[in-house]
């Protein structure tokens, strides 16, 4: 494997994430208008035989070792053991972010097809309020997705929680809490201006340095050396596991980004907050060969700016809202 998916700043990329679906069973209120998305039309959307194609094309030339499936809600789509199991094939890591309803029913049938890890998104312990940000009463659904995820034996189980301004900062300790009690990682996440409704503004936005100082509160930790992950790890001083802080927005790490992205229509983005996109559905529905694909990703990633331009006067919000792009 000589090539590389290389763009013009050095950086090499190596992580997939594949949007299967835009459909999800929440509204999300940061994610969703409150009356839904007009979904993508079911022939609009890759098929499984699509989808691994790519995959493939990406893995054997360019050294992609992280596949992580993201929706919408992954889920959502129809037999998604079986393209796990396609995916699996290729050897990579396998993970999936996932809104968690579905574990119950899928995290044996999920793991059994070779997915290796999963993210569980929850942004509060609350019922009444994790019902008012999802506009689903499924708290405890999503409970039980997290406990079956454990018992299915995917390990780490991470929980992903975006923590907004005067919605749900008072919870940090209480997902602290969480985490140490029940054996998975919490991902702290700045609110990203991704949202659908155009709610974000930098005030809702906890800065990492003040997410880190009511964890260290709630029970000392200490960081773990960084990593080209995204997020920042901490372990706790007593042992107890570990929590992370995305800090997507005040110290951005698109420096050391390695990531690519695929629609669930067939689109090639560089970056999440890309304003073009590649369409790789025509291609491939054009009878395109593998070197032709290639060329597509190739000259796609050889154009990607130096990194996102939140707070800056020149940042444009991408079209597509996080549930279209997928996270
Ligand atoms: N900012 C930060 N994180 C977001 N997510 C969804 N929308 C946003 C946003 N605007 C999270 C989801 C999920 C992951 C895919 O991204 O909660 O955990
Ligand atoms: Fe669904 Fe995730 Fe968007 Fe919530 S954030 S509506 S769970 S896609």
């Amino acid at each position: 494997m000589a090539e590389q998916l290389l763009d013009g700043f050095g950086r090499v990329h190596r992580d997939l994430r594949i949007s299967v679906t835009d459909r999800c069973n929440f509204r999300c209120t940061y994610c969703m208008p409150a009356d839904g998305l007009e979904w993508l039309p079911r022939d609009g959307i890759l098929t499984f035989e699509e989808i691994t194609r790519l995959a493939r094309i990406m893995v054997e030339r360019y050294g992609v070792n992280g596949i992580r499936l993201t929706g919408g809600e992954p889920t959502v789509r129809a037999n998604l053991p079986t393209l796990v199991g396609m995916l699996a094939a290729l050897g990579t890591d396998l993970a999936m972010t996932t809104n968690g309803v579905s574990l119950p029913l899928l995290a044996a049938d999920l793991r059994a097809a070779g997915l290796r890890r999963v993210n569980v998104s929850c942004d509060s312990l609350r019922a009444d309020r994790f019902a008012e940000l999802t506009r689903r009463d499924a708290l405890t659904r999503v409970l039980d997705g997290i406990d079956a995820a454990r018992d299915a034996g995917f390990d780490p189980v991470k929980v992903n929680c975006v923590v907004m301004r005067g919605v749900n900062d008072d919870e940090i300790a209480d997902f602290v809490e969480f985490g140490r009690a029940k054996g998975v990682e919490v991902r702290f996440i700045e609110f990203m201006p991704l949202d659908a409704d155009g709610i974000w503004t930098n005030d809702l936005v906890v800065p990492v340095n003040e997410i880190l100082a009511r964890v260290n509160e709630a029970s000392p930790v200490e960081p773990v050396e960084r990593t080209s992950a995204p997020a920042s790890r901490y372990r706790f001083a007593d042992g107890s596991g570990h929590v992370g802080i995305v800090a997507s927005v005040s110290d951005s790490f698109c420096s050391t980004c390695d990531r690519v992205r695929l629609t669930a229509d067939g689109q090639f983005r560089n970056c999440l907050f890309a304003v073009t996109e590649t369409d790789v559905r025509a291609l491939l529905r054009a009878g395109a060969d593998d070197d032709e694909i290639a060329a597509a990703l190739e000259a796609s990633v050889a154009s990607k700016w130096a990194g996102h331009q939140i707070n800056r006067v020149n940042f444009i919000k991408p079209r597509r809202s996080m549930s279209q792009i997928g996270g």
